[in-house]
């Protein structure tokens, strides 16, 4: 990829997994072996594990984000979190609009778009999430799909804060099943993202985008998906969770 123009970023989504004393435990295995990686490096944990999370990576080259965040300041919003509330701790990134979150909570498109907007105004940088379903792949209506997900979601953000916005292409039937896409179908995705923005902002503007590749990233994997023009970077779900699959990944990254 061409580091001079965008960010390669490796971020490890936790999902539901660990407590804090075990986060702590995988954060202090992962520090060392990633200390001097030519990449962003993040961890997206549990909001219990934020506070740990943020102590162990205090000094390290190792960013926090959390998994979600809602879009209000603040207010009756029972079990949800606010941008603000994470940014106040000292977290810098947000998984926004998972597929998991779609599929099992009823996030939309407007939805995602609303938390966007809300993270960025707070000073969070997103990590939006898109991607096709099995079945719409086999339709053959992957980039409709994705055209109309990057348009929803990105609605009414800035040019400015679209480059501060990354981007994860997810196909939700590579996501835990083992299945990757191959680097040529993750190519393919990815680098439509990056037309589409372009056809929405503008060819220097879709240039800055980091756009990530998800979906049973692994050691095995990451060399040759992310040997590909348009993935920047990995949002990495089980193999987050194993200090050193996470630190291969993270190698494969800064080469
Ligand atoms: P897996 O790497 O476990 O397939 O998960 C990918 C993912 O959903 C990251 O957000």
């Amino acid at each position: 990829m061409d580091k001079s123009k965008r960010k390669a970023i490796i971020a490890g989504n936790w999902k539901m997994n660990k407590t804090p004393a075990e986060a702590k435990e995988l954060l202090t295995a992962i520090t060392p072996l990633v200390k001097d990686a030519d990449c962003e490096v993040i961890a997206c944990v549990p909001f219990v594990d934020l506070q740990t999370a943020l102590e162990v990576a205090e000094g390290t080259n190792i960013k926090i984000g959390a998994e979600n965040c809602h879009w209000e300041e603040s207010g009756a919003f029972t079990g949800e979190i606010s941008a603000k509330m994470l940014t106040s701790m000292g977290v810098e990134y947000v998984v926004l609009g998972h597929s998991e979150r779609r599929q099992y909570f009823g996030e939309t498109d407007e939805t995602v778009n609303k938390r966007t907007k809300a993270a960025l105004a707070a000073g969070l940088k997103p990590i939006v999430c898109v991607g096709e379903l099995l079945w719409e792949r086999e339709c053959d209506i992957t980039e409709e799909v994705i055209a109309r997900q990057i348009k929803l979601d990105l609605f009414d953000v800035s040019k400015e804060d679209v480059k501060k916005t990354v981007i994860a292409y997810e196909p939700v039937w590579a996501i835990g099943t083992g299945k990757t896409a191959t680097a040529d179908q993750a190519e393919e995705v990815c680098a439509f993202i990056r037309a589409t923005i372009a056809k929405l902002y503008d060819q220097k503007t879709a240039d800055a985008v980091t756009i990530q590749y998800g979906g049973s990233m692994n050691d095995a994997n990451a060399d040759e998906l992310l040997s590909k023009t348009n993935v920047d970077g990995g949002l990495i779900g089980g193999a987050s969770l194993v200090a050193e699959k996470f630190a291969a990944i993270v190698k494969a990254a800064s080469k």
